[in-house]
């Protein structure tokens, strides 16, 4: 008797429990005591549920609670019941799936079943660093104190799937959402994505990794069917999302709203079934993009797990909870019922969604996570101190020497325009944010002037679904009286920073649209050509998380990239231009001098049409092109700047010649032969020297950011082994190293290579 109302009983404890943990994060005492009630039920009661038992297998517990469940509640897991939540099994204990926008902060509370803001005051987020401003740190180990610090915040907020990390590559300058991803190079964002998801998820938050697969527009992004090579699909645009799933592990993986080869990407049997679940052996979940599930049949075969965001009641557009709408809502249960469809299909769903139930919200262990912390804030603007390049510094105009210096002339609409907010899904409610104009402020010594010009009106709207910057931008003066004025100033400064580029409005880094140009927007070519005129220390600093073209080069000695650093913008930024900090970051992507040195563009492919977008370039993305059609960049991939200098010493080998189950190391000796610290990101790119097939001239296989005091020389090795080797061969449907010379390349870019070898694979 005492056993059966036990088992009955249990479930409930455990919801109550989770409600705890949930809601009463300070109500240590409750918990305790529920947890010694707990431990005797256990003792009591030999019939503990397996499903509840965390000394178990996961798998023996996924299959208990899938034992349980009633045909409904399996359907209902595979849907959203509210914008961004889906159901659990309350009967069971099981508790709710709660995702969050990613890939940057947590997104703010929205209504229900709306975009709107919830209006809740305990959201503000800690904003990080884009990610584009991660990758070019450049440092796998600031990519691990990322992916902690926001799995501690989506821990905090009780989210347990954050919406990111991105790693769409960096096919076009011009892709709205570049700033969300991790560059242009395969090798890169896979070194980079792992610690990222790592850290997230050890807070028992599983990171979504998105957009799977080949979501590198926002134009005709519902429609566009993506046609693209095996080889290319398989050397360029998955290795990343190979990466997060076999070594980061991903618990979860979001499908892209484009179609490949015909089908839509969130249902699609190619890249879902075939690639992620049966040559990668993915485990987790599949999330669908928002809206992005168009067919009931194709959603259950073709590897999605859940579906979100569909708006639609499978008729018309906007109707107001329809959840039950779904394609895998009531549609899918019919089916089921009708036996048209087996249970084993929903069953499979259900094992995915249980086992991130058990890695996540039903992990007991799994900590308390913290919210808008100092630490995280600090952390915030430690990666992007890592992260910001220093892309050209002629008469060593930077760092900006504050003793000597009286009055500095800070001009542009980015030198106050909050980032934070806008760009679409990324957009959070910051908990503040320091723009570049206070950050100037707070690193100067009282004494110099730090004045401030608008010179050119961008975006002056500042909100983004309901969340307001708060800054009035309203400006009623013409461009000729802002130029004026800013050049006025100029002139009398000791140094003048700009600082523009793009912003998070539609058109230019923003989900939705791509970009329309490469040039700069607002006019603001034509005002630094003047500011260039009136004051020779100008430093131009470029926000944005897309390449711009400069055509002012020449006339402007220093050039910073600082992307969108996030809540301690404006500290990272001063603290690069004063000196504080050495910058050490390296550019993930190619600055092109023209839209035409880039691949896809060069062919006339980007964006295509609504119904497809071509991949002609094949491999040929980034600085496999330009190095392909030896078109000198403005500033190469892998390109950035230091205060200090570093010599590289000649690279050698360990050995002459490999096998094809050998490894190979190269050492190469870096020194600062500068007068201060600073850290360099020595790259190692390979180059097969005579192949059946094109390939690249080069290709970056290993990178290393060593941190170096003045005068300090360190050995660094790179290891490869034969991977680094291979070629896609689409015949054989398998990676391919063909014997002959190779070459190892080191450089500090991948156009300014330091020192070669060749070696011989047998
Ligand atoms: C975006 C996703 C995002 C989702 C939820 C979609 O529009 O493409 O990246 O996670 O919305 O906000």
């Amino acid at each position: 008797m005492y056993r059966k109302i036990s088992s009955l009983v249990h479930p409930f404890v455990l919801h109550l429990r989770h409600n705890y943990l949930y809601t009463n994060r300070m109500n240590k005492m409750k918990m305790e005591l529920t947890g010694i009630f707990l431990c005797l039920l256990f003792s009591l009661n030999a019939q503990t549920p397996v499903y509840l038992d965390e000394t178990k297998p996961i798998e023996e517990r996924v299959e208990d609670a899938l034992s349980r469940m009633t045909l409904e509640e399996k359907v209902a897991m595979c849907h959203a019941q509210s914008k961004f939540s889906s159901p659990g099994v309350p009967r069971l204990g099981i508790p709710e799936n709660w995702t969050t926008d990613g890939p940057h902060g947590i997104r703010p509370e929205v209504l229900w079943d709306e975009w709107e803001q919830a209006a809740w005051t305990n959201d503000s987020c800690i904003a990080f660093p884009a990610l584009t401003c991660l990758a070019a740190s450049w440092n796998p180990e600031i990519s691990a104190l990322y992916g902690k610090s926001i799995g501690e915040e989506a821990r905090y907020r009780n989210k347990n799937i954050l919406l990111g990390p991105g790693v769409n590559i960096y096919r076009s300058p011009l892709n709205g959402r570049n700033f969300e991803y991790m560059g242009e190079d395969p090798y890169l964002a896979s070194r980079m994505v792992v610690p990222y998801i790592q850290g997230v998820q050890a807070n028992g938050v599983a990171a979504c990794v998105k957009h799977f697969a080949l979501n590198n527009q926002e134009e005709f992004r519902h429609t566009v069917d993506v046609k693209v090579d095996d080889r290319t699909l398989y050397e360029i645009y998955l290795p990343a999302f190979k990466a997060a799933v076999q070594e980061g592990q991903a618990w979860a993986i979001m499908g892209a709203y484009n179609r490949y080869k015909g089908e839509w990407c969130c249902h699609n049997q190619y890249l879902l079934n075939d690639i992620l679940r049966d040559e990668w052996k993915f485990d987790g979940v599949v999330i669908s993009d928002w809206g992005g599930v168009n067919d009931t049949r194709q959603s259950i075969y073709n590897g999605l797990d859940m579906e979100f965001g569909t708006w639609t009641d499978g008729l018309s557009e906007g109707v107001s909870n329809a959840y039950d709408n779904y394609y895998l809502a009531n549609p899918f249960l019919e089916l089921l019922k009708s036996g048209e469809v087996k249970v084993e299909e929903v069953d499979k769903k259900v094992r995915n969604i249980l086992r991130l139930a058990f890695r996540t919200t039903m992990d007991t262990k799994r900590p308390w996570g913290s919210f808008g912390t100092e630490e995280h804030a600090l952390a915030g603007r430690k990666i992007a101190q890592e992260g910001i390049v220093l892309l050209q510094n002629k008469n060593n105009v930077l760092p900006i020497d504050v003793n000597q210096t009286k009055k500095i002339a800070v001009i542009g609409e980015n030198a106050i325009k909050m980032m934070t907010v806008g760009g679409g899904s990324s957009s959070l409610k910051a908990k503040y944010e320091v723009s570049p104009l206070e950050g100037l402020r707070n690193y100067v010594p009282s004494n110099v002037d730090v004045v401030y010009a608008r010179g050119y009106v961008g975006d002056t709207d500042g909100s983004y679904n309901g969340v307001s910057s708060g800054q009035d931008l309203s400006e009623s003066r013409s461009a000729a009286e802002l130029t004026r004025e800013a050049c006025e100033m100029a002139k009398s400064a000791d140094v003048v920073v700009f600082v523009g580029g793009l912003n998070k409005s539609d058109y230019q880094d923003c989900e939705g649209h791509d970009r329309k140009e490469l040039e700069l927007p607002y006019g603001q070519n034509e005002l630094i050509t003047e500011l260039a005129k009136v004051n020779s220390n100008l430093v131009v600093v470029i926000i944005s998380g897309n390449a711009v073209a400069m055509p002012w080069v020449k006339d402007v000695p220093a050039i910073v990239e600082a992307w969108y650093s996030g809540t301690e913008a404006g500290n990272a930024l001063a603290s690069i231009l004063t000196g504080e900090v050495n910058p050490s970051g390296k550019l993930p992507f190619t600055f092109p001098v023209r839209l035409q040195d880039n691949g896809a563009h060069a062919l006339g492919e980007f964006p295509g049409t609504a119904e497809s977008a071509r991949y002609n370039e094949g491999i040929f993305v980034g600085y496999r092109w330009t190095d392909k059609e030896k078109i000198k960049p403005l500033f190469p991939f892998g390109h950035g700047l230091s205060y200090t200098t570093f010599e590289y010493g000649k690279v050698q080998a360990d050995k002459k010649t490999m096998s094809a189950n050998d490894k190979i190391t190269f050492t190469v000796t870096v020194k600062n032969t500068g007068s201060r610290e600073g850290a360099e990101v020595v790259q190692l790119y390979i180059s097969d020297k005579k192949s059946s097939v094109p390939r690249p001239v080069k290709e970056l296989k290993g990178f290393d950011k060593v941190f170096l005091k003045a005068g300090e020389q360190k050995e660094v090795s790179f290891t490869i082994d034969k991977s680094a080797l291979c070629f896609y061969d689409v015949n054989t449907k398998d990676w391919v190293a063909e014997p002959g010379t190779f070459e190892a390349l080191i450089g500090a870019s991948a156009g300014d290579i330091r020192s070669k070898v060749n070696f011989e694979l047998k």
